[in-house]
């Protein structure tokens, strides 16, 4: 039997349904329900779709062409309910994840979406609700993205919900994927990037503090990704401020594809790669404690000074050449490397390995400045959570490179003080703060 007809809400009329996060799943989640439940949303876009599986209650259609009014709405097929009964819940499938996307619009999310949807991130049997938030200018374009959605027929995907407003995209949200941010447009100093860009990631700081799922774990991409991390997590007080990172994996996959490629080995022989600091021309790619075949590099490559310069700087400048040549961002190994993080987060980290995150440095055992967010070595057990690896060894290299990085750090924040609460903002950045894509 239908949900609905469960729940029988004295509202529901005939220009009034539930939509499928309201519907679905309804035995393990009436609480929620109960929350959300009568809330009138506009009916799906083409009536005729019927398209689910099980029992489908028939849709009650309302034709409805602003796409601003689908702001709060389930989107077309989705809107259908999943009448997935509680047995089967139970033996074969897990409780539904809430993930939202923000710039889902854009070409990273639209190679990450279809990955989510596969189940290649969180598994086979793990149902997932997409939430994908885009501004006014893309709200077109994530129509788009949804019809792919639909015409993929994923079975494990539940729900897609597109808008523009992350108060009702980040409600419940247990993975939070911020991927929108502008680029710096022609003439833009560095300071209003970080100010455009860090008052995008303030707002939706404040909505993930006041909707989503006290868990969520926060994975920032947009540009400067490690100082909006950092505004996005003071603006959510309520949220462990652990949960939130700054994407660097991108740079980790790159230096060990480039290790491998030096070594003459297949990149799986690379382990233990630490990129330290900032994603942008000062992070420090350390091949100091990187390891291959389960050696340290050093030991493998023996031309330290390709090291020190030819691969450092190769690492740093990496986005900016991949721009050159593709005349745009990287974005299927972005989405790629999104993909990474997340299953670095809920996969246990192979035994004496590690991952790079740029997390929030307080507490950090390395001595780095407190109050920042700084890309380190991180292991996780595969329960969401992570700790700081100890076990690493510096040299007067290293220590200086980090102390680089570490200070560009610094002055970014300073940057954004108005946006985290600290008062008023000063900015003075070095001369060669840049982001990886800018030469
Ligand atoms: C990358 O590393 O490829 C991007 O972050 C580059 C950029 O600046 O957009």
């Amino acid at each position: 039997m239908a949900v609905v007809a469960q729940l029988s809400p004295s509202s529901y009329t005939e220009t009034t349904r539930l939509s499928s996060s309201q519907l679905s799943l309804s035995s393990t989640h009436l609480s929620s329900l109960r929350r959300r439940a009568f809330r009138p949303i506009i009916g799906p876009r083409n009536p005729t779709i019927s398209c689910s599986v099980n029992q489908v209650q028939a849709p009650v259609a309302v034709e409805q062409d602003d796409p601003k009014s689908k702001t709060n709405d389930c989107y077309g097929v989705f809107c259908l309910t999943y009448d997935l009964k509680a047995e089967e819940e139970t033996k074969s499938w897990k409780k539904m994840v809430n993930i939202a996307v923000s710039g889902a619009a854009g070409m990273i999310a639209n190679h990450l979406l279809f990955k989510l949807a596969a189940g290649e991130v969180l598994g086979p049997d793990q149902p997932i609700a997409l939430k994908l938030l885009g501004s006014e200018r893309s709200l077109q374009a994530l129509e788009g993205v949804a019809m792919e959605l639909e015409d993929s027929l994923f079975p494990l995907l539940r729900e897609v919900k597109i808008g523009i407003n992350p108060y009702e995209l980040f409600e419940d949200a247990e993975w939070a994927l911020l991927i929108g941010a502008k680029p710096r447009g022609p003439g833009m100093e560095r300071a209003g990037l970080l100010d455009i860009n860090g008052q995008i990631f303030a707002e939706q700081g404040k909505a993930l503090n006041a909707v989503a799922s006290r868990n969520v774990k926060v994975i920032v991409v947009g540009n400067p990704c490690n100082t909006n991390a950092l505004i996005c997590l003071k603006n959510a007080p309520s949220i462990p401020a652990k949960n939130f990172h700054a994407l660097t994996r991108l740079d980790e996959n790159r230096a060990k594809c480039q290790l491998a490629l030096k070594a003459g080995v297949f990149y799986d022989k690379v382990s233990n790669m630490t990129i330290w600091g900032n994603h942008s021309t000062t992070q420090v790619p350390d091949f100091l404690n990187a390891r291959i075949n389960g050696l340290p590099v050093k030991e493998i490559i023996k031309d330290h000074k390709w090291l020190e310069e030819g691969f450092t700087e190769t690492i740093q400048k990496r986005g900016g050449l991949l721009i050159k040549k593709w005349g745009r961002s990287s974005a299927a190994s972005t989405a790629v490397s999104i993909v990474d993080a997340m299953k670095s987060l809920v996969t246990p980290t192979p035994e004496g390995d590690w991952f790079s995150s740029g997390v929030y440095t307080n507490g950090n055992p390395y001595g780095i400045a407190e109050d920042i967010v700084f890309s380190m070595p991180c292991r996780s057990k595969g329960d969401g959570d992570y700790e700081l690896v100890k076990d690493v060894i510096f040299d007067d290299y290293l220590r200086k490179r980090i102390a680089k990085t570490e200070q560009e750090l610094l002055a970014e924040k300073k940057c954004v003080a108005h946006l985290t609460g600290e008062g008023i903002a000063f900015c003075d950045l070095p001369e060669d703060t840049m982001l990886p894509g800018e030469m």
